[in-house]
């Protein structure tokens, strides 16, 4: 099994990536998250964002795995599955998408106690997606929760019932303006009669007898390193295991199977919601950096922070995960600029950190190393070699730094703007 994991804050272009790879796998696979998730991809100059389904849907003879580790919304699984077909008929999810019977479901309450959390002053803001994810996990964790396979069972509408009413109760309770409860629980078992009519099975069979029978599979992370649960910049993360280990958990894989590990990176950084970001850029130049770069929540649409690629971060990204290559997106967009930094460690009164273990001391300093910038229309390369000279030494530079070879470079929004370095 090989993975594809984002490194920093989320929004990294894994979508574009596993969309370019997915044809040389036989299933791809999501393993964590929801319908947080926005992986966007083109096709035919046209752009889809994919929440839950796993990117290599649009491939013929590939099969797509929602896997055990995920939380699905079965009301925004329904809505995204019919823009899909929209956006492209020859897709047909009924035949190649399926979905782990234990699963668990993120129900209406949970999206709406998101929504209370982030703007209650009694909790910190996290500045979620609203999506309901850390509802959904939290009574998963509390075993509180309904699970897809439950949707089968008899007492399914009961069960969910009693949830819904329990929240209802704390929700007004704690003065909440609520919809319908009839209006949310209709539309909620109006997806749910949609979604019986896809293939749900244990998956963890079905992944491990596909290996066993040699075939490969591609699991997909979502968010990032850096928003992992147990390993990120906590309080300000989601709710799940965004790592290569928490694919083996997410999918019920050995970690003896693990292949190749992506990590894909930004030529800078971007994050969406609060929390530390060391290099941010508060000027002119982030802002140039966000429109050019079109730095808006694929999901949410809000503006992303924007800053200095981070290599203390990335060390730790790329150790916690064991990177095997790396995969460096966006250098596009930095095109033009007369230089570039890159922040190589950041200084203490007494000493240096060159790993950020998900939080820095107050005191600490990023020191920025200024490269050349470079300034090249990528939109017709076709070799490495055609790269300007000033780009390839800034990616000789983050391998020698990092230790992990640039095997791939995104140099633009298309599909086919992918160079292959090695
Ligand atoms: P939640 O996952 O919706 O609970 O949000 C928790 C944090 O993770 C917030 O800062 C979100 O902006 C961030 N986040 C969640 N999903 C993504 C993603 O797919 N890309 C980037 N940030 C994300």
């Amino acid at each position: 099994m090989d993975i594809v994991l984002g490194l920093q804050w989320g929004d990294e272009g894994k979508g574009k990536f596993i969309d370019l790879i997915s044809e040389n796998y036989n299933i791809t696979a999501r393993f964590n998250g929801g319908s947080n998730a926005g992986h966007s991809i083109e096709r035919n100059g046209q752009r889809i964002t994919l929440k839950m389904i796993p990117s290599g849907i649009f491939m013929k003879g590939v099969q797509n795995v929602v896997g055990t580790g995920t939380v699905l919304d079965p009301v925004s699984l329904k809505k995204e599955i019919e823009n899909l077909q929209i956006f492209d008929q020859t897709v047909h999810p009924i035949d190649n998408l399926i979905i782990s019977k234990k699963a668990h479901f993120v129900l209406p309450t949970h999206r709406l106690l998101d929504a209370f959390m982030e703007d209650h002053p009694d909790y910190t803001t996290i500045g979620s997606t609203r999506n309901g994810i850390a509802q959904a996990y939290s009574n998963k964790i509390l075993r509180q929760n309904v699970r897809v396979g439950d949707m089968f069972l008899p007492d399914f509408e009961e069960k969910v019932h009693h949830i819904l009413k329990r929240d209802y109760k704390q929700l007004s309770e704690d003065g909440m303006v609520l919809p319908s409860l009839e209006e949310i629980s209709q539309d909620f078992f109006e997806a749910i009669d949609f979604l019986k009519k896809f293939n749900c099975i244990e998956t963890e069979i079905y992944l491990n007898k596909a290996l066993s029978e040699g075939k490969k599979i591609l699991a997909e992370g979502s968010q990032a390193a850096m928003l992992d649960i147990d390993h990120g910049t906590y309080p300000y993360v989601t709710s799940s295991s965004t790592t290569a280990a928490g694919a083996c958990i997410g999918l019920g894989i050995s970690p003896k199977k693990m292949g190749e590990i992506y990590g894909i990176a930004k030529a800078y950084c971007t994050r969406v919601g609060n929390g530390m970001f060391p290099t941010e850029l508060f000027d002119e130049l982030g802002d140039e950096i966000r429109t050019k770069g079109n730095e808006f929540g694929s999901n949410t649409g809000r503006p992303r922070r924007t800053g200095w690629l981070d290599l203390p971060a990335l060390r730790y990204a790329i150790m916690i995960n064991g990177v095997t290559q790396l995969v460096l997106t966006k250098a596009d967009v930095l095109s033009g600029l007369k230089s570039v930094a890159v922040c190589t460690h950041y200084e203490l009164e007494d000493g240096k950190i060159e790993t950020i273990a998900g939080s820095l001391p107050e005191n600490s300093r990023p020191v920025l190393k200024w490269l050349n910038g470079w300034n090249a229309d990528f939109s017709t390369m076709k070799s490495p070699s055609e790269l300007p000279i000033e780009l390839q030494e800034f990616l000789s530079f983050i391998e020698a730094e990092l230790e992990v070879p640039v095997t791939y470079l995104s140099i633009g929004p298309g599909r086919e703007q992918m160079l292959k370095m090695k």
